[in-house]
């Protein structure tokens, strides 16, 4: 088979690192791809954003599998270009997508559907705004109802905090027109988890459930990013915790969605908390988590490719093995990240083994025939072990030989694992 993956960061690396392994697969296309990638896949020099290019070049070339990574990409329509064209796609079409798309579409889904979630209310209105916040008080979530590039959520735990949040998005426009509609949210207390599922209309199968690290700094410190690093499991694939997760939260989602005319296919993720009366979501994306996928995929012990096949085939549930393991990723991001990350600088070329570790890369260049930093998240090194401990020393053994100057990371990522 020759497959596609769609994409250009660690998460479309792993992704066709996992793909390779399949005995089915004779060639691995990226587009487009980053150059540290160009080991293990053909890079094909087309926008991720670019759905007719994209569907067009994927007929012309023949290919079996489209496997889409960026939520850009989902939004752009790409799945929709390959149906179009009865090419095989994973990953939902436009009207699917919205799952992750819109605050406000999830948050109707997750209500009519009884799935958990923070009591939220929307607002335009500051006075109005301001009134329910007297009435809830702090803690308190203030969002931004617009994509924000991850910025557009404030935490206050006082009330003055909290009017002046209010009065800086929908007075000040802080965050422009994301902001002039704001979400006020009740504050969700407890540790959060990533868990993904496939999904394929009614059919949702679980993986095993990551914990990510969203902020910038040790300790939880430091502005919001994209993820600094994660690991896996926190709970296995076959928990009772996955299980409730799936039962309450992932598969009325689903349904919903079929009952909805919008039936999702491709990798679901929910971003949970585990409160005192059990799990409620904070959001949904319609896509793999980065650096989830990193720290999920090195777990995964069956074909990639024969789950996702499978799955969308009617009717069909696959058995999915995982690996009695743990794997622990570290993002190398680069300094000044997430707010003016400085780029250009040399990194070493460090080869991982492929058993113990990986790396895998994003924000990565070429020139005059050195690879430099090239974006805020630069590469994910992992480690995988049979005990956490292990896999935490293997992936943090590697960061030593690959940080270099121009770069920083997290020395702490797992620092909420507990041993069961
Ligand atoms: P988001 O951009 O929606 O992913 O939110 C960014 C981060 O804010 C999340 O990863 C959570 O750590 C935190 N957060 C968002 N919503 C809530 C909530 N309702 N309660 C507690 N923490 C939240
Ligand atoms: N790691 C969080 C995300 O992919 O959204």
């Amino acid at each position: 088979m020759k497959i596609l993956i769609v994409g250009k960061g660690g998460r479309e690396h792993a992704l066709a690192w996992k793909v390779k392994q399949s005995s089915k697969v004779s060639d691995v296309f990226v587009a487009p791809g980053n150059v540290g990638m160009k080991d293990i896949a053909t890079l094909v020099n087309i926008s991720e954003t670019n759905a007719e290019e994209l569907a067009n070049w994927a007929e012309a070339n023949h290919i079996d599998l489209v496997i889409v990574g960026p939520e850009s990409s989902l939004v752009a329509g790409v799945a929709d270009q390959m149906n179009a064209k009865g090419i095989k796609v994973w990953g939902p079409n436009q009207n699917a997508a919205q799952i992750e798309g819109s605050k406000d579409f999830a948050k109707i889904i997750m209500n009519k559907y009884d799935v958990p979630t923070a009591v939220h209310q929307t607002f335009t209105n500051t006075a109005d705004a301001i009134q329910y916040l007297e009435k809830v008080g702090v803690p308190i979530v203030i969002k931004a109802d617009g994509l924000a590039a991850g910025k557009g959520v404030v935490l206050p735990t006082t009330m003055d905090e909290a009017r002046a949040t209010v009065v800086d998005m929908l007075e000040d426009n802080r965050f422009g027109d994301a902001g002039a509609r704001i979400v006020i949210e009740e504050f969700l207390e407890g540790n959060e988890y990533s868990l993904m599922c496939f999904v394929h209309g009614n059919k949702v199968v679980p993986m095993v459930m990551a914990q990510d690290h969203k902020r910038a700094y040790d300790n939880d410190e430091g502005p919001n990013t994209g993820g600094m690093g994660a690991y896996a499991p926190c709970f296995t694939a076959d928990s009772d915790e996955t299980a409730i997760a799936v039962k309450t939260i992932m598969q009325p989602v689903a349904d919903g969605l079929v009952k909805e005319g919008k039936p999702f296919t491709g990798f679901l993720y929910g971003g949970l908390i585990l409160t005192k009366e059990g799990f409620k979501t904070i959001e949904f994306n319609a896509r793999f988590g980065d650096p989830e996928a990193e720290v999920i995929l090195p777990l995964l012990e069956s074909d990639l490719v024969d789950v996702i096949l499978s799955m969308l085939t009617d009717g069909e549930i696959p058995k999915v093995k995982w690996k009695n393991e743990y794997c622990v990723g570290v993002v190398l991001a680069s300094e000044g990240y997430p707010q003016e990350p400085k780029l250009g600088y040399p990194l070493k070329n460090v080869k991982a083994d492929g058993v113990n570790n990986m790396i895998f890369n994003a924000g990565v260049a070429e020139k005059d025939g050195q690879i430099i930093s090239n974006g805020g998240r630069i590469l994910v090194v992992t480690g995988s072990a049979p005990t956490f401990k292990e896999a935490k020393a293997n992936a943090y053994a590697m960061m030593d030989q690959v940080s270099t100057e121009g770069t920083f990371f997290r020395k702490d990522i797992g620092h909420r694992f507990k041993e069961k």
